[in-house]
């Protein structure tokens, strides 16, 4: 049997991915491993979102051409990156045997085998859902199903639908099939992914109906979602949210900027005041609801004014996290043709502002529930406190506790100390 081993970069749409690419080679043959050491095929899973991200992977492929030193080793480059960059990655990274991308995992065992044409590997596929395709999913406690492919909505800055493709949806009945296998494996959440997930649209199933047919799935204790776009998100989601216990409250509204001027050279298409009465209704419909956002500083244009608008967007709104970046161009983007004329240092500097900022919304938000109970799902054993437990509450914050539990199991803690990232208790 041959060994595969892989390593997976960016969002988790990508660790889903992977374990779409396990499924897929095992079902011809293919075992997973631990270590490139004892590999016969070496793949990185990689992410295009950012410079950074490329940067890092090209110093990895670096480091493990040295296995191909052991006669037949295979090293190959899947995902965002590989469609991405193409041949120029091959110039930039000779000792990568293949290439494929997002749409091109169905043909790995025939490319692995140089059995077919190996630029089917990065040919986009507007009907390729992998929908009939095996996934071998981690034995956890969380299940990732992907539900969506691709991006229709091109916002100025962004990589994915060049990378990823036109939008193209996976049929209601085979996502709640996916759900029930991942529940008899010992899932007992879920989480529904796909780019603008909450613009899922199948065969008269909308998103709001997938939500709550998915969370009726037995076993299934928690249902959440990534990533929504502000622009789709109906009154029927959050009816659903509302009404489903089961559905988690807690809302990714990635935001991107808080001035208007920006949003529009973005092409995000809400405005700052429909986004802020959205939070709103969100709120007041889901009092208990945790929300999280993405910001980027420094994109082209972007003002010291714009900044600070971003600033009191995010005193006013005060998210539960926020995963912040600064502005990095892509080419083949509408934004790469704009001046990147916010400088390195400046762009930095507005960065650094925003986390300290968020670090102390987070930190309050936290500190607000030291002295109440939260209901945990746990997952497994605390990485740093010997003998402690970790979890998430529905709100999904990390929670660390002492006192027996089995993974899977939903308990009571009492929280009694916190930081910006963790809670700290004991079981109730
Ligand atoms: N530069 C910086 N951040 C980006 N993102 C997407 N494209 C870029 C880019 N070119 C961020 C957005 C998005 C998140 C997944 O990554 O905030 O929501
Ligand atoms: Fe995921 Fe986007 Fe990175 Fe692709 S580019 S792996 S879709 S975050």
């Amino acid at each position: 049997m041959p060994a595969v081993y892989i390593e997976t970069y960016g969002c988790q749409m990508n660790v889903a991915d992977t374990e779409l690419i396990l499924g897929t080679l095992g079902a011809h043959g293919y075992r997973r491993v631990d270590s490139p050491e004892v590999a016969d095929v070496i793949l990185l899973n990689t992410c295009a979102i950012r410079e950074h991200a490329e940067q890092r992977v090209l110093g990895r492929l670096g480091a493990l051409a040295r296995h191909k030193q052991r006669a037949g080793v295979k090293l190959g480059v899947t995902g965002c990156m590989a469609q991405h960059l193409r041949d120029r990655l091959r110039e930039r990274a000779p000792q990568v045997d293949l290439l494929v991308g997002p749409d091109g995992y169905r043909h790995l065992p025939a490319l692995l085998a140089d059995d077919t044409d190996p630029h089917l590997g990065l040919r986009l596929d507007a009907g390729e859902t992998y929908a009939d395709l095996p996934v071998t999913r981690e034995k956890s406690v969380r299940a990732l199903v992907s539900i969506m492919r691709g991006c229709d909505r091109f916002c100025t800055f962004c990589i994915v639908p060049f990378v990823r493709g036109r939008e193209r949806c996976l049929p209601g009945p085979a996502i709640v099939e996916q759900t029930r296998a991942a529940a008899d494996a010992g899932a007992r959440e879920v989480v529904l992914l796909g780019q603008t997930v909450n613009a899922y649209r199948h065969d008269g199933w909308d998103f709001a109906r997938l939500l709550r047919a998915v969370a009726a799935v037995p076993g299934i204790a928690r249902v959440r979602f990534t990533s929504p776009h502000p622009a789709e998100m109906s009154e029927g989601v959050i009816d659903a949210m509302a009404e489903v216990p089961a559905i988690a409250p807690q809302l990714h509204l990635p935001v991107q900027s808080g001035s208007d001027r920006i949003l529009v050279r973005m092409a995000r298409d809400y405005d700052l005041a429909g986004y802020e009465v959205l939070v709103e209704r969100v709120r007041s419909r889901i009092p208990d609801v945790a929300l999280s956002t993405d910001v980027i500083v420094g994109f082209p244009g972007e003002t010291a004014d714009d900044y600070e608008a971003t600033v009191s967007l995010m005193e006013r709104v005060r998210y539960d996290s926020a995963f912040l970046f600064k502005y990095s161009a892509r080419s083949g983007t509408r934004a790469d043709k704009l001046d990147d004329d916010v400088p390195e240092a400046e762009k930095a500097e507005r960065l650094t502002r925003l986390i300290e900022l968020q670090e102390r919304t987070s930190a309050a938000a936290n500190r607000a529930l030291v002295g109440t109970d939260v209901e945990v799902l746990v997952e497994g054993p605390a990485r740093r406190q010997a003998g402690w437990m970790a979890g998430k509450t529905p709100q999904m914050k990390t929670t660390v506790f002492s006192g027996h539990a089995s993974v899977g199991e939903l308990v009571r803690v009492r929280i009694e100390a916190s930081s910006a990232h963790t809670l700290r208790g004991s079981r109730a």
